[in-house]
């Protein structure tokens, strides 16, 4: 089997495998309970944050709130943030759907969103808006777009961001470039979030950053968890297993990077040479994920026919919207409607190695002798 959809959930390192196991069997104590056993996973939840705080390398006096997965930190920003109608949400609306779902319901209810071009974040260049800029408050940018792969420059946007608008809240989705691309919370950062399970961590945690005196209306109300952010007793052998998945890609995140690289500049020179219609429509994209056109050929076919041999790649993110073909993000990415469904996602993980592509670009091969006939 060759699992090539690593944007979309990695496989666990083995590791984090054992150590979830292990303390799914010991740590069955509730961390809020007053006596040894809950006392001790508490204390190792709050190590815990702090090393979170850490690796972003920011303030220890800052908070990060492990949730269930990135769309519950999105959210709870999203939602939990205090906005009064006619403020203002500027976001990319080719972000994940727990960005941009969110925001548009809140636009329900009388907030103005107002969407950035994808253009003028990969050029840097912010556009003034004609708006009272005081009325912006709150900002989304995503560090890796699931789709593209496209990298933001994130200090540079969010430094001009915060001169322009400096009420507002500045959010960043770091889900897809955290532990895989060096990603630090810079002083213009107000939150962000990060999910395990696209980092070698399972499903179902998650993490948000906040910066400390800020607060956020919680999702949840009950026991008042983790400072009152987030009611819900803490999946601490989950938090385990992202602490540490999230040690192990930070220690090896460049030399990861360089591997993969080489693995997605082969896969680029095979299809290349397959197909020369072949187009590889983004540049500045984090090695972890290809997205291609290949025009003609419906993307939902190839996706058979690979799966078929065992190989999963996808077409467009688990979560987004397709409607008879169309779809809203690739247009926001400024792919033509005509191309919609030619798009492939080929995602790899630190795990993806060069005997997998090798496998993969035989059986490529043969379905493409098959296929061929159909490109214009
Ligand atoms: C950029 C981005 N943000 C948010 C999410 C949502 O993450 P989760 O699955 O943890 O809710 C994803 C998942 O694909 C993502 O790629």
């Amino acid at each position: 089997m060759i699992y090539f959809d690593n944007a979309a959930s990695t496989p666990l390192y083995p590791e984090v495998i054992a150590t979830i196991c292990d303390s799914l069997t010991k740590d069955f104590a509730n961390p809020s309970s007053n006596h040894r056993l809950g006392r001790i996973q508490k204390e190792q939840i709050d190590l815990y944050q702090k090393d979170f705080l850490k690796l972003l390398g920011t303030d220890s006096a800052d908070h990060f709130i492990f949730t269930s997965s990135a769309t519950e930190s999105n959210n709870t920003i999203i939602n939990g943030l205090e906005l009064k109608p006619g403020e203002i949400i500027l976001y990319f609306s080719g972000d994940h759907k727990s960005v941009t779902d969110p925001i548009e319901k809140r636009m329900n209810s009388g907030i103005i969103g107002i969407e950035f071009s994808f253009e003028e974040l990969i050029n840097e260049k912010l556009s003034p808006k004609n708006i009272n800029t005081d009325n912006v408050k709150l900002i989304v940018l995503s560090f890796v777009n699931n789709q593209s792969g496209n990298i933001l420059n994130i200090d540079n946007l969010t430094i001009q961001l915060k001169k322009m608008y400096c009420k507002a809240h500045i959010h960043i989705d770091a889900v897809q470039g955290f532990g895989k691309i060096p990603f630090k919370i810079n002083s213009t950062i107000d939150s962000a979030s990060f999910a395990a399970h696209k980092i070698g961590g399972p499903k179902g945690i998650g993490g948000l950053y906040l910066k400390k005196d800020h607060r956020v209306g919680p999702l949840l109300l009950g026991g008042g968890q983790q400072a009152e952010f987030r009611s819900s007793t803490e999946a601490f052998s989950l938090i385990k297993g992202f602490h540490l998945a999230t040690l192990l890609s930070v220690r090896d995140m460049q030399s990861n990077a360089s591997s993969i690289e080489t693995l997605q500049s082969e896969l680029k020179s095979f299809l290349k040479l397959q197909i020369p219609q072949i187009q590889f429509p983004f540049q500045f994209t984090s090695p972890y994920i290809l997205c291609l056109i290949i025009p003609g050929i419906s993307s939902d076919i190839l996706l058979r026919l690979l799966e078929e041999k065992q190989i999963y790649v996808s077409s467009t993110s688990a979560c987004s919207s397709r409607i008879k073909g169309f779809n809203s993000v690739l247009k926001a990415l400024v792919i033509p409607e005509k191309f919609h469904k030619n798009v492939l996602r080929i995602s790899f993980s630190t795990m993806s190695n060069i005997d997998e592509l090798q496998y993969f670009k035989e059986v490529f091969k043969a379905i493409w002798s098959e296929i061929n006939y159909l490109v214009k």
